[in-house]
């Protein structure tokens, strides 16, 4: 078997204990860019790094390479004070900061009589490349009509009130919020500790509103595969498609994710994060034939080529006809409703993830009237991109009418949210939004 790729020495949250103030300085920039990244002893170069700095240009989760498991939380502010969300946001950035770098949220003190800095159950793992991603939602600026916190004529033009799509039905309850956080790490207790943290630290401020853990395959297995059993990213900014309004290779990549001078200075260097929760009606996908599920996705189940393609990384032919002149892809495949030469070069980065909430009872109000547990599973579909108006917007209008992937998903939460560029050591997430208002 294959060693995994996150084996090499890892830092221990006990080890950083022991060794006060034991960060090391960022080297390697790996797919990271200039979200500067920190590797331990360096044992393996080949190797992932096994802690991503929190401090950088840009937030890190967006280009890091992606880890295995996330832990998504959106949460409501309850204080009308806008000094409680500076506090906030500023012990979030520095605890943030240290849990990337496998420490407790705060220091653990040796009187046991209080409650402690951190609640404890992370302290033997390591960083496992944990990122914590913060996003600021329209609802920050303004909420009811009225002003907030006094940043009302602050909100980004990019940062809209996301239009109503067809087919979708959301749960209020398990949409929106004021500010995300996105932990991702390769360990799953890290990821839920990290998010943890912060919402205690929040008590009195801002609340848990909806939450949501994902998973997903090891990419040194190649490109993962969803639940549909596709291989999932693919496509991304960057890789070299027909019809892209960016350029190839990292220039192409970094126009299309990070927002630029068109918006205001504090999201310059940030991204626009789209969250979806897509369940996925697998009991009716498994019985699918497999030749029809690759012409709803556009491409071949196994290898991931586009349809009449040999390779994952073939490029899709739109033209191309069987022998009746019909469309190898069809014109209701996923795919070909995505790419960026049916959406006016339109790309989105997608840092997508599977979720698994366990089963819900179903009783079908037709014949053979079915009673029993359907799985509530799916996709948690997370893009970034400059502005989702020629992003998500753009792709997702046309698709939601037309995919005939439709068939299968139901968008059932979304949220939008500024994610503001990367913070240097000192200053907290969003600083410039908060100063200059
Ligand atoms: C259950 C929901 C979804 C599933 C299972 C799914 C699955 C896939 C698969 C298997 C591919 C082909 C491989 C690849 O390039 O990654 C793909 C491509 C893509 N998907 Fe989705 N997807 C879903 C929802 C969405 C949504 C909501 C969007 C939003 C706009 C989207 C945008 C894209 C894009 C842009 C591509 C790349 C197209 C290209 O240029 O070739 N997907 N998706």
């Amino acid at each position: 078997m294959s060693q995994c790729p996150f084996s090499f020495a890892r830092p221990s949250r006990r080890g950083f204990l022991a060794a006060a103030g034991g960060l090391v300085a960022g080297s390697g920039a790996m797919l990271g860019g200039a979200h500067a990244t920190s590797a331990d002893d360096g044992k393996d170069p080949g190797a992932p790094p096994a802690a991503e700095s929190f401090w950088g240009a840009h937030q890190g989760g967006i280009i890091s390479p992606a880890q295995g498991h996330t832990y998504f939380a959106a949460f409501d502010l309850v204080t009308g004070k806008r000094d409680d969300v500076v506090k906030l946001l500023r012990a979030w950035t520095e605890a943030a900061a240290r849990l990337s770098r496998g420490q407790p949220a705060a220091p653990i003190g040796q009187d046991l009589s209080q409650a402690a800095g951190d609640s404890g159950e992370a302290l033997d793992l390591p960083s496992a490349r944990l990122t914590v991603t913060f996003g600021f939602a329209a609802t920050l600026f303004t909420k009811d009509g009225k002003d907030r916190y006094g940043l009302a004529s602050r909100r980004p033009e990019a940062l809209i009130d996301m239009p109503r799509f067809n087919g979708e039905q959301l749960v209020p309850e398990r949409s929106g919020g004021d500010l995300s956080v996105q932990a991702c790490a390769d360990d799953p207790q890290v990821v839920f500790h990290a998010v943890r943290q912060l919402a205690r630290m929040a008590y009195g401020v801002a609340e848990l509103r909806w939450t949501q853990t994902g998973f997903a395959g090891d990419p040194a297995k190649g490109t993962p595969r969803n639940l549909m059993g596709f291989r999932d990213g693919t496509q991304q900014p960057g890789i070299p498609v027909k019809g892209a309004a960016t350029p190839p290779g990292p220039a192409g990549r970094d126009a299309a994710v990070w927002a630029g001078a068109e918006g205001p200075a504090w999201m310059q260097g940030g991204s626009y994060m789209v969250v979806r929760k897509i369940r996925i009606a697998l009991e009716h996908w498994d019985r699918t034939e497999v030749d029809f599920q690759e012409e709803v996705i556009g491409r071949h189940k196994y290898s991931g080529a586009p349809l009449g393609k040999q390779n994952e990384f073939d490029a899709l032919d739109l033209e191309a006809v069987d022998k009746d002149g019909n469309p190898l892809i069809p014109d209701t495949a996923h795919v070909r409703l995505a790419t960026a030469a049916s959406n006016d070069g339109a790309q989105i980065l997608r840092r997508a993830y599977q979720y698994n909430d366990g089963t819900n009872l179903t009783a079908e109000r037709w014949p053979p009237w079915r009673q029993g547990l359907e799985y509530d599973a799916g996709l948690l579909f997370i893009c970034y991109q400059r502005d989702p108006r020629a992003g998500f917007v753009k792709i997702f209008d046309p698709m939601s009418k037309m995919d005939a992937l439709n068939q299968f998903s139901t968008h059932v939460s979304s949220g939008l949210f500024a994610c503001p560029a990367g913070v240097t050591q000192g200053g907290f997430v969003g600083q410039g939004l908060f100063e200059t208002a």
